[in-house]
């Protein structure tokens, strides 16, 4: 943002005062954060590295290293802002917590990526329920550094935009599309299946879950097939899809989704276990622990 916006109020945490401006951004408060922040981020940071050797896909390891993320102390937003903008013009902003749905497509769609301010407690390392700083920073904000990718995240964003207007079942579908590829996509590399989604990679167990675990399918991504799929919110995913390359996903989500969404509309959606005539399997879970109860 080239001006800055007009300050509203102070939200009071335990950081002390955070100012938050007009447009429900927040500044990152980074002299508040305590000893144990940096802490917590530097045990998750150096835990995810180690497991993720090998099995996140070298475009989010390389890009992480080329922004500077290390596990020394928790990144500050405008460090990693002037190598964004250097590479794809993304620009992180500051907020409390999860957005609108119109307020996060519209940021998208302007090259601009929320990321949660505050980093969990001590006690809440290996799980939290929202988002918070680990997950958003360290999980989501590489890829940004890759321009097919980047590019995909801003169009994303004006297609939420415009399945708003369209009504909650395009947002349905959407959010899907979101879940199965942005925070759960798995892509296939030239040595074999590797994790890009955010919600594995700030996630210990399920790295090697999505990955190695016999229980999840792992299915060939197919638009459509994916924007019909329920999916597990508090649970590792029954299912993960598999790009080829994030040229393809790019290349797939071009077309107007508008006459999807209709086509969609009269459709059943599919439960998150379920494996269709139609899919191109790479492993058909074996279901183990799975819960019947629970599908989004
Ligand atoms: N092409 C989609 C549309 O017309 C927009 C979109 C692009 C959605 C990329 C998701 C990802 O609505
Ligand atoms: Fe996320």
């Amino acid at each position: 943002m080239s001006s800055q916006p007009r300050r509203v109020e102070n939200l009071h945490t335990d950081k002390g005062k955070v100012p938050v401006y007009a447009t429900g951004i927040v500044e990152q408060p980074w002299d508040g954060y305590s000893d144990d922040d940096h802490a917590t981020w530097a045990t998750l940071f150096a835990r995810q590295r180690e497991v993720l050797a090998g099995r996140a896909c070298d475009e989010f390891l390389q890009a992480q290293d080329a922004m500077g993320m290390t596990p020394d102390r928790i990144p500050k937003f405008t460090e990693l802002n002037d190598a964004l903008m250097a590479a794809t013009g993304w620009t992180l902003i500051g907020v409390e917590g999860l957005l609108p749905e119109l307020d996060f497509f519209d940021h998208l769609a302007n090259r601009r990526f929320p990321v949660t301010w505050w980093i969990r407690r001590p006690d809440q390392i290996d799980y939290i329920e929202e988002p918070d700083l680990f997950h958003d920073l360290f999980g989501h904000v590489p890829l940004l550094m890759n321009p097919v990718f980047g590019d995909y995240m801003e169009a994303y964003g004006k297609g939420g935009v415009k399945a708003h207007g369209i009504g909650p079942e395009a947002l349905q579908n959407l959010t899907r599309l979101y879940w199965y590829t942005v925070e759960f996509g798995l892509i296939r590399q030239h040595d074999g299946l590797r994790i890009y989604g955010a919600g594995i990679v700030s996630s210990a167990g399920e790295s090697v879950h999505a990955l190695e675990s016999a229980a999840p399918n792992r299915i060939g991504f197919d638009l459509e097939r994916i924007m019909r799929t329920r999916y597990r919110i508090d649970t590792y995913q029954k299912t993960y899809f598999v790009i080829d390359s994030f040229q393809q996903l790019m290349d797939a989500t071009d077309p107007d989704f508008t006459p999807i969404y209709a086509r969609l509309a009269a459709q059943e959606s599919v439960p998150a276990g379920t494996v269709l005539a139609g899919d191109h399997v790479f492993q058909r879970g074996s279901g183990e622990g799975w819960s019947s109860e629970g599908d989004v």
